[in-house]
């Protein structure tokens, strides 16, 4: 890293000497952040290109978002759902209106809101759709990222994430992400869901083949199956439209979201589907102490408000065209593809040149936070109210590193 850091070293030190290693962060040290930028402990400024893995599409420390925040600090903080309290039915119906659902069920993390979704499904698929006790099965995609609980890593095609954590979780069946044959055999009676990411983020930004999703939306009707759309890492604006099926006029049967619905402040995650689906669950069958308490609901309500005025789908849409035409001229150039949408993109480094790990402590060495997934593929995602010369600017950073 650059020669000038004082601190740095031995705060990076002392966090690695007291918490688990289940984490290989950059040697960056943050302490305070705005919009696109965030500062460290040594006074260095950085564009953040990763924006909390898209928790933090509305930039840091949204002007909006924090007022939200502070009055609801002001006020009231945590009620749990034994009781109900003033934000939640507001925050309920803006989503749900969002989503075009009847109904949403709030959670924390998106874990969570996977699990629940995961929950959901097998209990419509006993209790509507009549598959015997115990048999259901919800086919997902190779490539998966769902999230981290042992359920969820037991259809992870990732070693790492699954690795030493069974015994596995049953009911769930792998086929090819793209593969609509693949998907058609997986499907028989005892099929409860498609659980899918429409963009997967953390497989490098992989979009499937046109034509993929509404094929997906075509056999889960056919076949009477609920097509669960994870949405958590695609979702709220991230790839120029509210959610990525949008860009394929697809309509799934459940929205899962998560990250920036918590507006970068507090974990914010959610379900939404209509009535003959959400409505299979009882008191007392599903819940979380934290789910939809009302500091949560009044950030997040304001989030869904940001949303409704479609800029930040806009210039999400806009910056991201000027991205991809910047990126794509890198390709042959130290690059060997780039993918994505909107604001996001997944970008392999050329392997004779460099890891994607040594690409991002270089960038970080020149003011761009970004972070290398597999090998070397780097995600690009910056917040939405990134600046067109500050994306102009990071890409000559890239092209200078390569
Ligand atoms: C598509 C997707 N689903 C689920 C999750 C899990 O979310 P969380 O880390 O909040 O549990 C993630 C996190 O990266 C994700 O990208």
């Amino acid at each position: 890293m650059v020669d000038d850091l004082v601190r740095t070293p031995a705060a990076v030190a002392e966090a690695e000497r007291w918490t688990a290693h289940n984490y290989h962060p950059l040697p960056v040290v943050i302490s305070s952040a705005a919009g696109a930028w965030v500062t460290d402990i040594d006074g260095k400024r950085y564009l953040d290109c990763l924006a909390g893995y898209s928790a933090l599409n509305f930039g840091h420390r949204h002007p909006a978002l924090i007022a939200a925040a502070h009055a609801q600090l002001d006020r009231l903080t945590l009620t749990s759902r034994a009781f109900v309290h003033d934000q939640f039915a507001a925050f309920c119906r803006a989503l749900a209106e969002l989503c075009g659902k009847d109904l949403v069920l709030p959670m924390n993390t998106g874990a969570e809101a996977v699990e629940t979704a995961i929950k959901v499904a097998r209990k419509w698929g006993y209790r509507v759709k009549g598959v015997p006790h115990d048999k259901a099965t919800i086919v997902v995609a190779e490539g998966n990222f769902h999230g981290r609980t042992t359920t969820i890593v037991s259809f992870s095609t990732d070693p790492d994430a699954r690795a030493d954590f069974g015994p596995y979780t049953p009911g769930f069946k792998v086929v090819p992400y793209g593969d609509l044959a693949a998907l058609e055999a997986a499907i028989d009676e005892t099929t409860v869901a498609v659980l899918l990411e429409p963009i997967q983020g953390e497989q490098g930004v992989i979009v499937p083949p046109e034509g993929y999703l509404p094929g997906v939306r075509a056999l889960c009707t056919e076949n009477r199956v609920l097509f669960v759309a994870d949405e958590i890492q695609s979702g709220l604006g991230r790839t120029g439209t509210t959610f990525a099926c949008d860009h394929e006029g697809v309509v799934p049967d459940m929205y899962v979201l998560g990250k920036a619905l918590g507006g970068g402040i507090v974990p914010v995650s959610a379900v939404a589907a209509d009535q003959d689906v959400l409505g299979v669950l009882r008191p007392g069958e599903h819940g979380s102490t934290f789910g939809g308490n009302p500091l949560a609901c009044a950030v997040a309500t304001e989030v869904v408000g940001l949303l409704k005025t479609g800029e930040f789908q806009r210039r999400s849409a806009e910056l991201g065209a000027r991205l991809h035409a910047d990126l794509g001229a890198l390709v042959g150039h130290g690059l060997l593809a780039v993918r994505g949408r909107g604001l996001w993109a997944g970008i392999d480094i050329d392997p004779a040149l460099m890891t994607g790990r040594a690409a991002c402590e270089r960038l970080a060495e020149r003011g761009v936070l970004a972070k290398d997934t597999h090998g070397s593929t780097i995600r690009l995602a910056p917040p939405l109210v990134v600046e067109p010369a500050e994306l102009d600017w990071a890409v000559e950073q890239l092209a200078a590193i390569l």
